[in-house]
C-alpha cells in the first residue's frame, strides 16, 4: 500500500514534536522517511505491514496528549519527598492517559529531579527571572532551575501578576528566558471576578495572549493555561460550557498567530481541579490537561486527576 505523500509529510511533522515515543519499529521507519522523505518508498519497505500501526498512530497524534501539571505554590519541606515518591510510584498507572509534572518550589527541584530520572514524571519550576545571571538579589534564573532539574517553568501565574506587579511584558520575557534555558514555558493567563462581572473576559485574555507569548511560539516550547483568578483556591468553577467556549476562543486566537502549531499547542485549565471534577473538565474539547494547585500536594488526589482523563 502506498500512503500518499501528503500524509509522511503529516506524520513526519507530528514525529518532530510528538510529546511521547512512536513505537519502536516505527520510529526506525520515521527516521528513514525524515533523512529522505522524497524518495521514501512505503512499497518496499517493511512500513506495509506497519500501515495500519502507522494509521492508528496518526489518529494518536492528532489527538493532544493532556498534561496534568502540579503547582505546588509556596508549599513543600524536604519531608514532602515522602509525598513526591507516592506519585513516581503511582505514575505508571496514569501515564496512558497524560504525561505528569511537577512544579515543587525552587529549593526541592534538585531533590524532586533526582528521584525522578528514569521515572515517569517530569519536574518543573514556578517563576524565573528574564535574565540568565547578575546582581537580582533574592531572584531564579531559568538556567539555575534547569540545571537543578527543571523542563518546564511556569510564567505570569495570577498570583506573581497579582504579588509582584508582574504584566505582559515581563511574562514574556520570562517565557523566553525558559526557551533560552531549554525549557518549555507555562504561560498562565485568566480574568478576576471583577473582569468577569463586567463582561471583559474575553478581551482580557486576548490582550494577555498577545503580550504575553513571544513569537516563536510553538507546540513543542509553549503551554497556555488558562486560569480564571476567581477559580483559584476557590472551590468554585467555570460550568463546561464556559469551559469550552473560552478554550475554543484560545484556541483560535492560537491558530490564527501560530498556525499549524497553535492548532497543537497545549491549553490547560486550571483552577480548583480536583478528583471529582477532573474528568468533566478534562473532556472539555480543548481543553488538553490542568495545571492542579492545591489537589497536587497529595499524590493520590493527583493520580486521581490524571486517571480522571479520556
Ligand atoms: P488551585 O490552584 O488548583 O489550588 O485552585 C491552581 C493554580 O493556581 O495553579
Amino acid at each position: 500500500m502506498q500512503i500518499p505523500q501528503k500524509r509522511v509529510t503529516k506524520l513526519i511533522d507530528h514525529h518532530k514534536v510528538a510529546a511521547f515515543p512512536p513505537q519502536p519499529r516505527l520510529k526506525r521507519l520515521l527516521e528513514a522517511a525524515v533523512k529522505s522523505p522524497e524518495v521514501w518508498n512505503w512499497r518496499d519497505s517493511s512500513a506495509s505491514a506497519c500501515t495500519n500501526l502507522i494509521l492508528l498512530d496518526i489518529d494518536m497524534t492528532d489527538a493532544i496528549r493532556p498534561l496534568i501539571a502540579g503547582n505546588w505554590k509556596m508549599n513543600g519541606l524536604k519531608a514532602q519527598v515522602a509525598e513526591f515518591d507516592a506519585m513516581l510510584n503511582g505514575a505508571a498507572d496514569v501515564t496512558g492517559r497524560a504525561d505528569l509534572l511537577v512544579c515543587p518550589p525552587a529549593t526541592l527541584i534538585a531533590a524532586f529531579a533526582d528521584r525522578a530520572r528514569g521515572k515517569k514524571v517530569t519536574v518543573g519550576a514556578q517563576d524565573c527571572h528574564p535574565k540568565a545571571s547578575g546582581a537580582h538579589t533574592g531572584d531564579v534564573a531559568a538556567e539555575m532551575l534547569v540545571d537543578a532539574g527543571a523542563a518546564a517553568i511556569i510564567v505570569g501565574h495570577s498570583e506573581r501578576r497579582a504579588d509582584h506587579g508582574e504584566g505582559d511584558a515581563l511574562v514574556r520575557q520570562k517565557a523566553e528566558a525558559a526557551w533560552r534555558a531549554g525549557a518549555t514555558a507555562i504561560v498562565c493567563i485568566g480574568e478576576t471576578q471583577g473582569q468577569r462581572d463586567d463582561g471583559q473576559t474575553l478581551d482580557v485574555l486576548r490582550g494577555q495572549l498577545d503580550g504575553s507569548l513571544p513569537d516563536g511560539s510553538s507546540a513543542a516550547n509553549l503551554i497556555v493555561a488558562y486560569e480564571p483568578v476567581w477559580a483559584i483556591g476557590t472551590g468554585l468553577t467555570p460550568t463546561s460550557q464556559d469551559v469550552e467556549q473560552i478554550h475554543g476562543f484560545i484556541r483560535e486566537l492560537l491558530t490564527s498567530r501560530f498556525r499549524a502549531d497553535g492548532a497543537r499547542m497545549r491549553i490547560l485549565y486550571g483552577g480548583s481541579v480536583k478528583p471529582s471534577n477532573a474528568a468533566e473538565l478534562m473532556a472539555v474539547k480543548n481543553v488538553n490537561g490542568a495545571l492542579v494547585g492545591g489537589a497536587s500536594l497529595k499524590a493520590a488526589d493527583f493520580l486521581a486527576i490524571a486517571k480522571g482523563c479520556p
